[in-house]
């Protein structure tokens, strides 16, 4: 691979020994992935930052890395709690020690804690064509896709690698030839709400794996709606990429000789329950926000529990970003969800807060990513159903 006199220069352990490890991470997978040189990258966001998932020896790599600095701006996904208020939450003490311990790692290398999988809804939105280095699958491909930035699914140590040094390899979804279409998915399914979205994406990930699909005939797909089908997608495959037609920057292409796939209502709504554990009985969590919820989500939750009264047994919580709440505060809807009895909670989400410590059996979601991930990253039962239907499992307190 060729590298500049300054890459080389790192490589000798030049600018210290955390670039010159980070500087080889690259190097490594642009070797393993056929790359020819490094590229410069404009920003990072960063995976692996709670502790339920990065563990001790991770949070050891992180604070090793001091005092390297980060090259290009940088964020991180989130956190396995609300970095102020998860007493509120039932956060065990020992979790949030060692959580605020990876904050503050990641923050002495020059890391922005804004814990958040949507950082382009929070002033982090790369522009077409720009290449960037993030690690959190359902951002990549928000951002590969909706806005045209270009980006592998990286890894949070390769992230990492890239915030400190500015360098990416050149390989993948950064070469224009990997960002063709290789399979049209017609969409006659109608499309009602943004977990019928977050179904297709399912449904196009769990069938199609790691293909770029071009998706025709949606007749509305706005950022709500392109980031919940690409959760979906990134997490039942491998979809860090795909083109909507009449809505996505590079959906123009020949599409002559490529295979098509069809989704109508039946397989939209067969997905519900493919991804429901249980039918009915008492719920001890609603949880929305998978991804971290829009300003117009948060209003949306807030007319649906206008005057009404979450069940007592049971709780709702909502996840956003530190941006968003402040923006809902000032627009009073954050006061609106709490007279109902719900929360927002910001820096973390249902998946990596430590739920099976805190006493969670069965939770509901509206977010199919949510839905597949939770049995098994939290032990818990999940319902995985409308906002609507999730807003009034909570005021009833159970599936019937
Ligand atoms: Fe974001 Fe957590 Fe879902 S990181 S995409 S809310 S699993």
């Amino acid at each position: 691979m060729y590298l500049t006199k300054k890459q080389e220069a790192i490589l000798r352990g030049e600018e210290g020994w955390a670039k010159k490890k980070c500087l080889e991470i690259l190097v490594g997978l642009g070797e393993i992935y056929g790359a020819d040189h490094l590229i410069p990258i404009t920003s990072t966001q960063i995976s692996g930052v709670s502790y339920k998932t990065l563990g001790e020896y991770g949070l050891q790599w992180v604070e090793s890395l001091a005092p390297a600095k980060a090259a290009v701006p940088s964020t991180l996904n989130p956190a396995g709690m609300d970095l102020s208020l998860w007493s509120e939450m039932g956060i065990p003490e020992d979790f949030a020690e060692k959580q605020m311990r990876v904050i503050r790692a990641y923050e002495s290398l020059g890391i922005t804690p804004l814990c958040s999988c949507t950082p382009y809804l929070s002033g982090m939105a790369p522009r077409f064509g720009e290449h960037v280095a993030w690690s959190e699958s359902s951002a990549v491909c928000y951002i590969n896709s909706y806005l045209g930035a270009r980006t592998n699914r990286e890894g949070g140590p390769s992230a990492l690698a890239s915030a400190l040094t500015g360098y990416t390899a050149n390989y993948g979804l950064h070469l224009d030839e990997n960002r063709k279409p290789n399979v049209v998915v017609e969409v006659g399914a109608k499309l009602s709400g943004l977990s019928d979205y977050s179904a297709l994406g399912y449904y196009l990930g769990k069938i199609l794996q790691q293909g770029v699909p071009y998706l025709k005939g949606l007749t509305f797909f706005g950022s709500d709606e392109a980031k919940a089908l690409s959760a979906a997608a990134a997490a039942s495959g491998g979809i860090a990429l795909f083109h909507a037609e009449g809505f996505t920057p590079e959906a123009r292409s020949d599409l002559s000789g490529l295979e098509r796939l069809h989704v109508d209502d039946v397989v939209l709504k067969g997905v519900y329950g493919e991804l429901s554990t249980v039918s009915s009985g008492e719920v001890d969590l609603v949880a929305i926000g998978c991804p971290h919820t829009s300003i117009n989500e948060l209003r949306a939750a807030a007319a649906l529990v206008k005057g009404k009264k979450v069940a007592p047994s049971t709780k709702l919580w909502l996840f956003t970003s530190l941006t968003t709440k402040a923006l809902a505060e000032r627009l009073g809807i954050i006061s609106k969800i709490e007279e109902a009895g719900g929360k927002v909670y910001t820096d973390c989400c249902m998946i990596v807060a430590p739920l099976e410590r805190m006493g969670f059996k069965r939770i509901v979601v509206n977010s199919a990513k949510a839905a597949l991930y939770a049995p098994t990253a939290s032990k818990v039962d999940v319902v995985f159903t409308t906002l609507e239907d999730c807003i009034d499992i909570a005021l009833k307190g159970r599936v019937s």
